[in-house]
């Protein structure tokens, strides 16, 4: 295979690499991927409007997201059990993020452990998704540990009480490898999947109602906020309503998620729910977005909508399972380099030149016809 130049050329050669338990887990949406396509395609229907004749000599793409500058406005999210995709798994991810000066988030269900990840990141940025445990002890202790391992932000996933049905991971029955675990628990119980050898279904889904705690409500994410003194993200909001709720709940930051469409099949693309988020923050809190974004051009479109960064989920999966750290180290260079030439062409040599003005939607070409 030739050396990849887009992030589509890593996922190319990802397709034929993994065996379908562990492709199939990472490519999948829910139901009939619906959203999963959107996600991406939507971006298309924002359109760029440049403009001209400013020196573009000097770009510079540093910004800060809760208050820790990065490189560049573009973070990893959080993926589960990434030694699928390759043995060093997170711990690869990792040093990735750090070589590169940007923000890795590290999954509750992650395969590498909290403490190893931290070791592995060094002084790069780190931040830590949560699951919240029916067993509040468990909870408990991700968030303790999280703290004392130097993460910096606590990323609260709101929009999986219950997981979303990915039909290939049904039909694989979807399970861990043995070789591998949940590398963050230790009681065996928490740390495999259940077993689901006479189940028709994926092992994940099995393990999520069986140990997660559905019950959520803001409720919980108040006593969250009182238990730690990290900044507190929920992830996975959509919309106004409760971008304004999350405000109220003194959160200090909303990631725009629709968790990679692998939820609620038919929710509509991320970059589609941005605007609304933005407008019912009123700046009041930092407004993150992930999902379906492969090119530099998308990252444009989202900040000029008014993301402070975005995050990036598959890609990183595509990235290690290409080269394990160096993979990812090229997926994140390809399109912070796209990201630099597309503030170039539109007129922009600093975040803070990327304006919603910069955009226009598909809607005004359509209505004219
Ligand atoms: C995820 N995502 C996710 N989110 C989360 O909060 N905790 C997790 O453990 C995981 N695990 C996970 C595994 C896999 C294989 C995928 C693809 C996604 C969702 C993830 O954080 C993010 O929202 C999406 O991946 C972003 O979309 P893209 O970039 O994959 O299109
Ligand atoms: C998923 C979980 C791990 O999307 O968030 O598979």
């Amino acid at each position: 295979m030739s050396k990849p130049v887009c992030l589509a050329d890593f996922e190319t050669h990802f397709l034929k690499s993994l065996d379908r338990n562990a492709r199939d887990y990472f490519s999948s949406g829910a139901n009939q991927e619906q959203t999963l396509r959107d996600n991406v395609e939507a971006f298309s229907r924002y359109r760029l409007r440049p403009r001209m004749l400013r020196d573009v000599s000097n770009v510079n793409m540093k910004t800060t997201i809760m208050g820790n500058e990065i490189d560049f406005p573009i973070g990893i999210a959080p993926t589960a059990m990434q030694r699928m995709a390759h043995p060093e798994g997170e711990v690869a991810t990792a040093r990735a993020a750090s070589s590169m000066m940007t923000c890795m988030t590290l999954s509750s269900w992650a395969t590498s452990c909290i403490e190893e990840v931290a070791q592995a990141s060094g002084s790069g940025l780190r931040w830590f998704q949560l699951y919240i445990y029916r067993d509040k002890a468990v909870t408990m202790d991700l968030i303790r540990r999280a703290e004392h391992a130097g993460y910096k932000a606590l990323m609260v996933t709101v929009d999986t009480p219950i997981l979303g049905r990915r039909l290939a991971d049904s039909r694989n029955k979807f399970n861990l490898p043995g070789h591998l675990k949940l590398a963050n628990f230790s009681t065996q119980s928490v740390q495999s999947s259940v077993d689901t050898q006479q189940q028709s279904e994926s092992g994940l889904y099995k393990y999520t109602q069986a140990l997660i705690n559905n019950k959520l409500t803001w409720d919980t994410i108040t006593w969250v906020k009182s238990f730690t003194k990290l900044p507190v993200i929920v992830k996975g909001i959509l919309t106004g309503e409760d971008a304004k709720l999350a405000v109220q709940h003194g959160v200090d930051g909303i990631l725009v998620s629709n968790h990679g469409a692998r939820q609620l099949d038919g929710v509509f693309a991320t970059i589609d729910a941005l605007g609304e988020v933005v407008e019912a923050v009123e700046g009041r809190v930092e407004v993150y977005l992930d999902g379906g974004v492969r090119q530099g051009t998308d990252v444009l479109k989202a900040l000029a909508l008014g993301a402070k960064a975005v995050f990036i989920g598959r890609p990183v999966l595509w990235g290690l399972a290409y080269q394990g750290q160096t993979g990812v180290e090229e997926v994140l260079k390809i399109i912070k380099e796209e990201f630099k030439l597309a503030m170039a062409l539109s007129g922009c040599a600093k975040i803070t030149d990327i304006q919603r003005s910069l955009l226009t939607y598909e809607k005004r070409y359509s209505s004219k016809l």
